[in-house]
């Protein structure tokens, strides 16, 4: 890392004001404030000019080039794991950083070919220019999708903020039904009170979906507030999305979560319905409960792991230290070493 060290002390204070919070308000307090400085430019700022929070970012991400991605990859398959690479960064605002996104993963599907790697690919629409003109992210869509056609790889467009699931549902459905392409797959968000209906499209439409929780702050007009709603929701649509109406369809799901409990409810659902283990996966973030990805693989269970790799880490990291924030200790123990 290039960047200036700055003074350790107004990271402490933050972090430790972050951890009273947490234990005087609860959880909840700490993860609106961490979803806040996910956003935030001066937060931004003050962390990605300090080699010792990407010290602790470096645990959820693979490195900054595609190299390092690649190696992660490699190192993930040689433990029995499919990868599904992303190249970090989001709401650009510029359409030459738009364009120059879209030719870094162009660059990145050349080298999973030349490599062999076995890895997809997950982009975010806000990073090939969902905020700057639709046409220029459909036309960015269509090139990487078009590239990893000839290579048969798939992309997945990742789900952002509530406010932008009907662009990036319109944009999937034009991708595969105007303009041809199988290889493209959504994700949908157990929090959201409108994913049922946009879930029984899906199936309906014999989809490729990865169904996750929901990481971003979102109102209770939008979304649950409470945590059960959208645990009992993410038990649903993972039924729904493996039932035999939906594999006949088409729809392969991908599971992605961390939680044993809805972990444990897929495996009894599939176990129950005699669903065979090659009909989904299970898909977990790198880092994230690396124990519970291996033992799912040693239960013939697949297993996808999403690998994040380059210098724009700062909102992706925030939004894994408000998913838990718990991990503000592990970030403050490791600011003590060397
Ligand atoms: P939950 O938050 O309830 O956590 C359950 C347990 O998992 C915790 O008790 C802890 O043990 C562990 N855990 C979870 N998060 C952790 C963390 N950050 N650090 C350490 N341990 C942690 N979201 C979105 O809005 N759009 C998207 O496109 C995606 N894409 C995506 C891909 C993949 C492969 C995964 C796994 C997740 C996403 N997400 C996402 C993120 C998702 O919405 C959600 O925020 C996180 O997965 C955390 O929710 P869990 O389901 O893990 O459960």
């Amino acid at each position: 890392m290039t960047q200036k060290r700055i003074s350790l002390f107004p990271f402490l204070i933050g972090l430790l004001a972050l951890l009273v919070v947490t234990y005087q308000y609860g959880e909840s307090w700490a993860r609106s404030i961490l979803l806040y400085l996910s956003q935030a430019q001066w937060a931004k700022n003050l962390a990605t000019r300090s080699p010792l929070a990407w010290r602790v970012a470096g645990r959820f991400i693979a490195g900054e080039t595609i190299n390092d991605a690649i190696t992660t990859a490699q190192q993930l398959n040689a433990k029995g794991m499919h990868v599904t690479l992303d190249y970090l960064g989001e709401h650009v605002s510029k359409a030459s950083e738009a364009v120059e996104a879209r030719d870094r993963i162009l660059e990145l599907l050349e080298k999973i070919h030349e490599t062999g790697i076995d890895a997809t690919v997950s982009i975010k629409l806000s990073q090939i220019g969902m905020h700057i003109d639709h046409e220029l992210m459909r036309q960015n869509a269509a090139a990487l999708l078009q590239c990893a056609q000839k290579y048969n790889n798939r992309i997945r467009l990742d789900m952002e903020e509530s406010s932008t699931v009907d662009t990036t549902l319109d944009l999937y459905h034009t991708l595969r039904f105007q303009q041809g392409f199988e290889n493209v797959g959504v994700v949908i968000q157990s929090y959201l009170y409108r994913s049922p209906e946009d879930v029984q499209r899906l199936i309906e439409e014999g989809a490729s979906v990865r169904l996750c929780k929901g990481a971003y702050k979102e109102p209770p007009e939008v979304a649950y507030p409470d945590k059960a709603d959208t645990d009992a929701g993410f038990v649903k649509l993972t039924q729904m999305m493996l039932s035999e109406e939906a594999r006949q369809n088409g729809v392969y799901l991908g599971v992605a979560t961390h939680d044993e409990k809805m972990v444990q409810a897929a495996v009894d659902y599939v176990t129950d319905q005699q669903i065979p283990s090659n009909a989904f996966e299970f898909q977990m973030l790198f880092g994230i409960r690396r124990d519970m990805q291996e033992a799912l693989v040693d239960q013939g269970y697949q297993v996808r792991v999403y690998v994040p790799f380059g210098t724009a880490w700062y909102p992706y990291f925030v939004r894994r230290l408000a998913e838990r924030p718990a991990n503000l200790w592990f970030f403050i123990s490791n600011l003590w070493r060397r």
